[in-house]
């Protein structure tokens, strides 16, 4: 009988991603294909949101980032802006006890002034709440945009009368400067582009793009993603021993 291969059994504990960054697309073309809103897609890519965080923490990766709304996602129409807001309120809402039970540290990056207020207000609880936990970490990328981070970082720069600066320097003015660089790239449903996604961040990351919608990437997903990785040769612009 044919037997479903078993990626979990492939992966190497000893060369585990530190962290693993999710471009979480393709949850509307997801729900167009089933007859259903796309609103529905977004709501069944939270479940999917939640499978993976579950499923990194049990591998033992450090970091995990979810990028959920971008600065350009403002173009599409209010009501599924509005859902988007609402799902993220409400998974950040039910969730944030069984956060704090499992370790875990929740951060978000973006511009989140610009978010409804009700959204701040689970965010900044969640943020508080987990602040001093030493588990998995998982970065949300709400109201994110590489290019307005990296613009952001410098008129700050600026502003604190830096006059020159060197990587490290400008690496600490970056909202990701407590986590590592995502050591791979996922980003779902066959779209082979970052989307102004950690623009800085990914100069040397692994990048992956299955061909599976983020609705339906669930723990089987990101073993295979992790058993693809590590037949990655990272070079770093050395060569081969
Ligand atoms: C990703 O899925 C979720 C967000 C961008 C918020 P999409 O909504 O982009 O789904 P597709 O790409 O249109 O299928
Ligand atoms: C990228 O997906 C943003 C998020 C996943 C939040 P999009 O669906 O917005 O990207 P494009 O428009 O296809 O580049
Ligand atoms: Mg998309």
């Amino acid at each position: 009988m044919f037997k479903k291969k078993n990626y979990k059994d492939e992966i190497d504990f000893n060369r585990m991603p530190n962290h693993i960054a999710f471009i979480m697309d393709g949850n509307g073309r997801w729900a167009k294909k089933r007859g259903m809103l796309r609103t529905y897609g977004h709501k069944i890519g939270a479940n999917a949101m939640e499978s993976v965080v579950r499923h990194a923490r049990d591998l033992g990766i450090k970091v995990v980032s979810f990028f959920a709304f971008s600065t350009e996602n403002w173009n599409r129409p209010k009501d599924e802006v509005d859902e988007i807001f609402r799902i993220a309120r409400d998974l950040l809402k039910s969730k944030k006890e069984s956060f704090l039970k499992s370790n875990m540290k929740i951060t978000v990056i973006g511009d989140v002034s610009k978010l409804p207020e009700d959204l701040q207000k689970e965010i900044a609880e969640c943020e508080q709440l987990t602040k001093n936990n030493t588990g998995l970490i998982v970065n949300i990328a709400l109201n994110y945009g590489g290019r307005a981070e990296i613009i952001g970082a410098i008129n700050k720069i600026i502003k604190d009368g830096v006059k020159e600066v060197n990587e490290d320097i400008f690496r600490s003015y970056l909202q990701t400067c407590n986590i590592p660089d995502p050591d791979l790239v996922i980003r779902t449903s066959g779209e082979q582009r970052l989307s102004n996604f950690m623009m800085y961040q990914c100069a040397y990351s692994e990048l992956y793009f299955p061909k599976t919608a983020w609705p339906d990437f669930r723990e089987e997903q990101l073993d295979e993603a992790i058993v693809e990785f590590q037949k990655r040769d990272r070079r770093f612009g050395a060569i081969k021993k």
